[in-house]
């Protein structure tokens, strides 16, 4: 893996363990910061990303800026939510209290706390991420994280988080096993406007969604396969999906495959 662990300078005996814990469960190497640069334990490593333990937790120095946990737009989509607003991938999985959703591609969890929130706490969130560093992130922060709010906190404990590849994980599920299977793959063409995604760019699994993983999830999925990608890509023509939810304005659109009721 292309990543070292670190500290801040001057860390203290529990960020230190917390450290030496992440080398170990992500088995790389864990580089004393003593007086060191980022950059000096970049070249002395030989790689381009360094997770820097600090007071507020991990947080990875990429190429392409700092990933760390943080609640993106979820706060935001949950406050439109309780306002009476619609969510496009809320209405693109119908989604219900009580139902169940199996994230394939976890990234920051974003999409899967204003799922956690909708479904409440007789639902179930599983997320799954391929790539062993922003599954630790994802982990550690909705663990750990702390917002001003009870039932958004809540909502961010209940998900489940699971470092596996989606499309061996779902052949390990019986059919009809969550209501919703969700993907949202990084995008073909990023959108630059979205800040967030640069430094993740570094650390995912980059690859397209591949249509033997599509037709495991509808295998798996009780009621909808939702698909989210770039208002502009071709994949939903190349995945054969032709429901398309989304603003006709919106960046992002949401392909569904309905599979039941
Ligand atoms: C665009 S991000 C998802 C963002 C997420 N929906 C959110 O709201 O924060 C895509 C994530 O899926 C992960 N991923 C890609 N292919 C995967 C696979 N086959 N199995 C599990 N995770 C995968 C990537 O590593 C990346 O972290």
């Amino acid at each position: 893996m292309d990543l070292v662990v670190t500290t801040v300078q001057h860390p203290s005996d529990d960020i230190n363990t917390l450290a030496e814990h992440i080398a170990t469960i992500l088995n790389i190497p864990f580089a004393p910061r003593a007086k060191h640069s980022l950059m000096a334990i970049k070249i002395h490593y030989q790689v381009d990303n360094v997770i820097v333990v600090g007071q507020k937790g991990p947080l990875v120095n990429t190429p392409g800026g700092e990933y760390f946990f943080h609640l993106s737009m979820a706060e935001l989509r949950i406050k439109n939510l309780l306002n009476g607003q619609h969510d496009h991938m809320i209405s693109a999985m119908s989604l219900q209290a009580g139902m169940s959703v199996l994230d394939c591609t976890l990234g920051l969890a974003t999409d899967s706390i204003v799922a956690s929130f909708v479904v409440g706490s007789a639902g179930t969130i599983l997320g799954l991420e391929t790539s062993p560093i922003v599954a630790f992130i994802a982990s550690y922060g909705l663990k750990h994280f702390q917002t001003d709010e009870q039932s958004l906190t809540e909502a961010l404990r209940r998900i489940d988080v699971k470092h596996a590849h989606s499309y061996k994980y779902l052949t390990t599920l019986a059919d009809n096993s969550y209501d919703i299977v969700y993907f949202d793959p990084m995008f073909r063409h990023p959108i630059h406007s979205s800040s967030n995604v640069k430094p993740l760019r570094y650390l995912a699994d980059n690859s397209p969604l591949p249509k033997n993983t599509l037709k495991e999830a509808c295998r798996v999925a009780k009621k909808r396969v939702v698909v989210k990608e770039s208002s502009k890509s071709n994949e939903f023509t190349r995945l054969g999906i032709t429901t398309v939810y989304g603003g006709k304005y919106s960046s992002v659109h949401y392909g569904v495959i309905e599979i039941g009721d």
